[in-house]
This record gives C-alpha cells, structure tokens and sequence, in this order.
C-alpha cells in the first residue's frame, strides 16, 4: 500500500522581518532582519511531510527570477520530488513576512507563478498522484486549479486534505470530499457563515469553540474536520465523535508556517496508515516545534528531533 504524499499548492520565497510591534494602518514602524527563506503553504506542508518520512511529491509552479531557487532549496535538499514544478515566465511567489517579539506574524502574498497553476498541470500529473495515498491542497492557487484537483482524485481513491487558508468560494463537493477539511477558527467560522449564514457563538474555552465549530462543518455533510488552535492545540469532529488535543507548551519564536507543520505532518502521518486522532496528536506536536524556531521551513523538525510533550 502506498504511503506516498501529494502536496498540490503554493511555492513561496519568505521574506521576513523582525518588528517591535505591527503597524497600525497608515503608520510606518522600523524593522530588523530583512532574511530570505522558503514558503508558501504547499511548499511549506510539502517539506514537512518529507521531514516527517514521508515520501513526497510537489505540484506547483515557480517563475523564472532568482526566487525560484530560494523558494526551492530546503524541498530539493529534502528529496522531494519536484518533477511536476513548472517554471513559467515571470515572478516566483513572494511572501512578506513581519514578526513581532511574541512570535505572532502578519503576511501578504503576491501569488507570481502561484497564479499560473492550472488545471492542466494537475492533470498531467494525474499518473504520480494515482501512487499517492494522501493529496493536500491549499487555498493560495487559482479555485479552479483545486476544484480540477479534487476532481482527478477522487475517482483515484486518493485521500483528499484541504487545508482551506485562505478561505476561497469553492464548491460544496470539494468541500464535502475533504477528509479531512483543516482551517484555523477565522476561516472555520468564515466557511459557516459564507456557506450556510451560520455563526457559532464562542464558547469558554477555546477548545470548546473549536469542537463545536468542526462539529457544525461536519453537520455541513464534510467527512472530517480538523479546527487548528495553534497554542490551544486542535479540534476535530466527524460524524462519530468530537474531541480536542492539547499542543505542548512551548516558548514562541516565530509562528511563521505552524500550521503547515500541522499540515504536512498530518498528511505524513495519515499516508502511513494512522488514524485521525493519533495524526492530529503528531501534528499538534511538530507544530509545537517549528515554533521553537525562525521561519517557516527552517523550523520543521525530522524524524530524528525530538518533538515537545
Ligand atoms: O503559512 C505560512 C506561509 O504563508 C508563508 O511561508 C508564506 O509564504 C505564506 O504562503
């Protein structure tokens, strides 16, 4: 049986910079650092997956400015499989990342070649994803580069992961073939509300409020659903039950891609043949450890790190 992970999405260069505080809207504030790493949501999960043992292949595309190599370097030293990153003329995803002293990050994206994913390279691709157990897709390429997606996978029997960030108007049958659907509580909440006019009133924990949000996706006919807490840990409800995990207490450097740790390690994890919950228990704790450090890539762990309890 395969164990093999897709990772179908964005390939970024992160630039970041250290700030005091975030600006407010119209003011300037003074930064520091100004360094130049990978990201992009695909890429990210894509690198913690194969960090996590899995093996992996990427579906993106990058341009063809100097970016393109940055955007690379940690996948390509990781060994995963890039055969189906296309180059296109023009510029790689960028990412502005600024981070304030308690790790909390603010980000804008220009899409670049993000934006030339299409349909097409989905399809050319659909002989590779047939040998995957896993596929994941994210919210930052065209909407209909991840319907075409979802369409392709399913008659293949492939596990579809939709990590919905940013939340975008797809339609419900790709919402309904996540398994599971992952979002934060912003884009849990969004989804209810843009979809059905719901809104989930909070409750007095947030792991309370995160169960009761993935159970409302799920009611939405979703198969799973996984509410990602960051420090709080995560949620996740199927028809069957709903629980919450606790993450590890750590001290936080930089937030910068936890949630595609989650994600990668997650789908790592799910390909290997764990279940839901045990995925979930890994994943909070790779999470917790790419916090620990700079960056978004530059902070996943490997199998041979110890991970936070
Ligand atoms: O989730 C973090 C990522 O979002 C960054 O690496 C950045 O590239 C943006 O895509």
């Amino acid at each position: 049986m395969s164990t093999r992970v897709a990772v179908i999405g964005s390939i970024n260069a992160d630039l970041s910079v250290n700030v005091e505080r975030h600006p407010l809207p119209g003011e300037t504030v003074l930064g520091s650092g100004g360094e130049l790493s990978p990201g992009g949501k695909g890429g990210n999960q894509a690198l913690a997956s194969a960090r996590q043992g899995a093996e992996t292949i990427m579906i993106g595309a990058i341009g063809t400015d100097p970016y393109a190599d940055v955007a690379t370097r940690l996948l390509r030293e990781a060994g995963v499989d890039l055969t189906y990153v296309t180059t296109n003329p023009g510029p790689t995803g960028l990412a502005i990342v600024a981070v304030d002293p308690g790790g909390e990050n603010n980000i804008i994206v220009v899409p670049g070649a993000n934006a030339t994913l299409t349909p097409q390279h989905i399809a050319a691709a659909d002989e590779a994803l047939a040998t995957c157990a896993v596929a994941v897709v994210q919210g930052e390429i065209p909407v209909e580069t991840i319907e075409t997606a979802s369409r392709i996978l399913e008659p293949l029997g492939v596990r579809q992961i939709l990590n919905l960030a940013p939340v975008l108007n797809l339609s419900s049958e790709v919402l309904r073939r996540s398994d599971p659907l992952v979002v934060n509580e912003h884009e849990a909440a969004q989804i209810l509300l843009e979809t059905q006019n719901r809104v989930i009133t909070p409750a007095t924990t947030e792991a309370e409020y995160g169960q009761k949000l993935a159970t409302a996706l799920v009611e939405s006919g979703i198969t799973s659903v996984v509410v990602t807490l960051g420090s709080a840990g995560a949620a996740l409800a199927t028809t069957e039950y709903a629980i919450h995990i606790n993450s590890p207490k750590v001290e936080a450097i930089d937030t910068t891609g936890a949630g595609d740790a989650f994600v990668g390690a997650l789908a790592a994890s799910l390909a290997a043949g764990d279940n839901l919950q045990i995925a979930c228990q890994r994943a909070v704790r790779v999470a917790a450890h790419s916090v620990t450090g700079h960056g978004a890539q530059t902070s996943y762990p490997s199998t041979t790190e110890t991970l936070p309890r």
